[in-house]
């Protein structure tokens, strides 16, 4: 499918969705959004995609929603529009792991964005913040809500009420990215990291995000319970007798998915 705002490449079991506004450093306006959703839907529903990776360019992943395209609307357009929150839920839908690359400017929209994505490797040159208090407005897309989960009330606050950047020091020794690499190597790393993934039963990829995503939704024993049913169930697969087989043989398992 032709897209105007991102650019996708499907290979090796990985699709790369690249944003693609250089000109705005990637703001999300409602075209970009749309093409990235169904970009991930097609990923998710392809047999030739076993993980997802989101990227920017070299000076942002995103700087934000589109403040152009914000600018002028009014609280009923907004509410009226549920502003980016069909899109929200459809990326929340996507049940393929989503590896968001970022480099550069992470900031508002662009830093939940990545959020949204199931974990994020930065590079050295990554700032994320949540800089809509600069606006006049607050975080609407997860600044509140999930950059809390990810790093703690207190620089949650420190965050949101400030707008401060974070650089990828801070973000990596906070918890809000799981790795940090030179710039020169963000794209290799993530795809290295993509392809080990790509290399599990996507049934046992997919039961992780969704036991791994639910910790943040309900009591710890509900968790663990969940967890436990998802592993008991994981015993109906192919993917299990081989995994456990290559194991004993002392060999490289071979997954199908089934
Ligand atoms: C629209 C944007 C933009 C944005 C940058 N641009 N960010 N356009 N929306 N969020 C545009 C600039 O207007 C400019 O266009 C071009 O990109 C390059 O940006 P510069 O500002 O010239 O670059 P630089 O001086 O390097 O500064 C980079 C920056 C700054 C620090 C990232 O652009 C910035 O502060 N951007 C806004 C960040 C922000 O406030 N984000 C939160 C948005 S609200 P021209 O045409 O002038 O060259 C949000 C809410 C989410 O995200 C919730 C939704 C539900």
């Amino acid at each position: 499918m032709a897209y105007e705002t991102i650019i996708v490449d499907t290979a090796d079991d990985v699709a790369t969705i690249r944003l693609n506004r250089p000109d705005a450093l990637n703001a999300l306006n409602q075209m970009l959004l749309n093409e990235l959703c169904t970009a991930l839907e097609e990923a998710d529903a392809s047999d030739k995609v076993r993980c997802i990776v989101v990227t920017g360019s070299e000076k942002a992943f995103a700087a934000g929603a589109d403040i152009t395209e914000m600018a002028d609307k009014s609280y009923v357009d907004m509410t009226a529009q549920a502003y980016f929150q069909n899109q929200s839920r459809r990326i929340e839908q996507i049940r393929k792991p989503i590896i968001a690359a970022v480099s550069g400017y992470a900031l508002g929209g662009g830093c939940e964005l990545a959020m949204m994505c199931d974990f994020i490797i930065a590079s050295d040159t990554a700032k994320f913040g949540q800089p809509e208090i600069n606006l006049g407005v607050i975080a609407g897309m997860g600044g509140t809500q999930r950059l809390a989960r990810y790093v703690g009330k207190s620089k949650a606050m420190d965050m949101n009420l400030t707008g401060r950047f974070m650089d990828a020091e801070e973000a990596l020794s906070s918890g809000l990215v799981s790795r940090v690499v030179p710039a020169k190597k963000l794209m290799e790393e993530t795809q290295s990291a993509a392809q080990k993934i790509a290399a599990k039963s996507l049934l046992a990829s997919m039961a992780a995000k969704d036991a791994v995503n639910r910790a943040f939704e309900t009591t710890l024993a509900e968790g663990l319970n969940y967890e436990r049913r998802t592993f008991y169930g994981l015993f109906a697969t192919q993917d299990q007798k081989e995994g456990m087989a290559a194991f004993q043989e002392k060999r490289e398992a071979q997954f199908r998915d089934k």
